[in-house]
């Protein structure tokens, strides 16, 4: 009988591919997303590339009626808890919005889930609840904390509270670190696509070549890397994926608690050589000034994905310029 597990966010950037890919692989997924930073239309994309529609809640995880509702009406194995606030800038605008969605919203599933007896999670973390101080490449083994704005604050004190579950409440927990996600679907058919001004560096230099942007803003060329652009470890947003389903398969062995894992390619990219990268996949050159540094920002972050590989048996196996191409793909088909 295949297992079932509700997916948090599921119709994110993430989350999406999220459920393509565990749908693929054999499970039923069970989608709830507000929908505050993601599109209806995403559900139908999913649909498109797997035949039929995904089960989804349209509701927010701070609801507890939802939840108890959507527990009541399914027996799941686990959770895929991708769904949360992500940006930076606007988490030291609004700290309360972050703590609340993000620090609330995951106490109210955790919550939920121990009602049910369900112990299963892997948490979309993020590579910024490193220390910067850090030598290069961040292994699991790095210092945490020290982080410099909310978002990364509530990560921080998810991946505590998850431990602290995992320790003393029998909960099974797959902390995966993620670096930068780049890339789609081969299809085309499910990407990110932010309204307004992109914060990332992708979607920015996509929209520049669209023209809904004039030029690309690089933020600084005096840090001490290949270039003096900053450096940073783009990974598949489909390979990232992947390394979900091996890090939820390994909890049927109960012995397997709570384990971190960067889920990056262990190799970094410059700004510089990210734009030159895309003016080969869309064939124009990609206009761009060098401006200030962004503040927060550090100079080169790269991963080693090592762990993940020899334990979970997981890589990177995309190459940039195909990640590239399958953006470019759904940015043309989608604008
Ligand atoms: P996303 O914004 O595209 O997806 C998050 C989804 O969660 C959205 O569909 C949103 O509507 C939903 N959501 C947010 N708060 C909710 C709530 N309270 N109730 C129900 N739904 C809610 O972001 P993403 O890039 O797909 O990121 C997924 C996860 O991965 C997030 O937790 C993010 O912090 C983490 N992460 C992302 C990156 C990245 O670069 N994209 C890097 C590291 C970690
Ligand atoms: C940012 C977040 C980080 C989050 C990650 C993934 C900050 C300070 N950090 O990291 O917490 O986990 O996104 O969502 O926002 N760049 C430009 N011009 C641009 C945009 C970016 O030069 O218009 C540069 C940045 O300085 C950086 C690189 O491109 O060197 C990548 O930037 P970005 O995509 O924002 O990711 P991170 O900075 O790694």
């Amino acid at each position: 009988m295949k297992k079932t597990l509700l997916i948090t966010g599921g119709i994110g950037y993430i989350g999406s591919h999220g459920v393509v890919a565990f749908e693929t692989a054999w499970y039923e997924t069970v989608i709830v997303d507000n929908l505050c930073n993601s599109s209806i239309q995403t559900l139908y994309g999913m649909e498109a590339i797997l035949g039929y529609r995904p089960k989804f809640y349209e509701g927010d995880i701070r609801n507890t009626e939802l939840l108890t509702q959507i527990f009541e009406s399914h027996t799941f194995d686990g959770v895929i808890h991708f769904a949360g606030l992500k940006a930076v800038g606007e988490s030291c605008e609004q700290p309360l919005l972050y703590h609340d969605n993000n620090v609330k919203g995951s106490l109210e599933l955790f919550k939920c889930m121990q009602r049910y007896q369900v112990k299963k999670i892997v948490f979309s973390s993020s590579a910024t609840v490193y220390h910067p101080g850090n030598l290069i490449p961040f292994t699991e083994e790095s210092r945490v904390g020290g982080t410099t704005n909310p978002y990364g604050t509530t990560k921080l004190i998810l991946e505590q509270m998850l431990e602290d579950l995992a320790l003393h409440a029998g909960f099974q927990v797959m902390n995966l670190r993620y670096f930068n996600p780049v890339g789609a679907h081969e299809s085309g058919k499910i990407w990110e696509n932010p309204q307004g001004i992109p914060n990332n560096l992708l979607p920015y230099i996509l929209k520049v070549w669209g023209g809904e942007l004039p030029q690309v803003s690089v933020f600084g060329d005096d840090y001490d890397t290949i270039d003096g652009t900053g450096v940073r470890d783009y990974i598949d947003v489909v390979d990232l994926i992947a390394g979900h389903v091996r890090a939820y398969e390994r909890m049927d062995d109960s012995r397997w608690k709570f384990t971190s894992y960067n889920l990056g390619v262990g190799r970094g990219i410059s700004v510089l050589e990210m734009i030159s990268l895309v003016e080969k996949v869309v064939g124009k050159k990609i206009p761009y000034i060098i401006t200030e540094r962004r503040r927060g920002d550090i100079g080169e972050v790269y991963c080693s994905p090592e762990k993940a590989r020899g334990e979970l048996g997981w890589k990177s196996e995309t190459s940039i310029e195909t990640s590239l191409k399958n953006s470019w793909n759904y940015y043309v088909a989608n604008s």
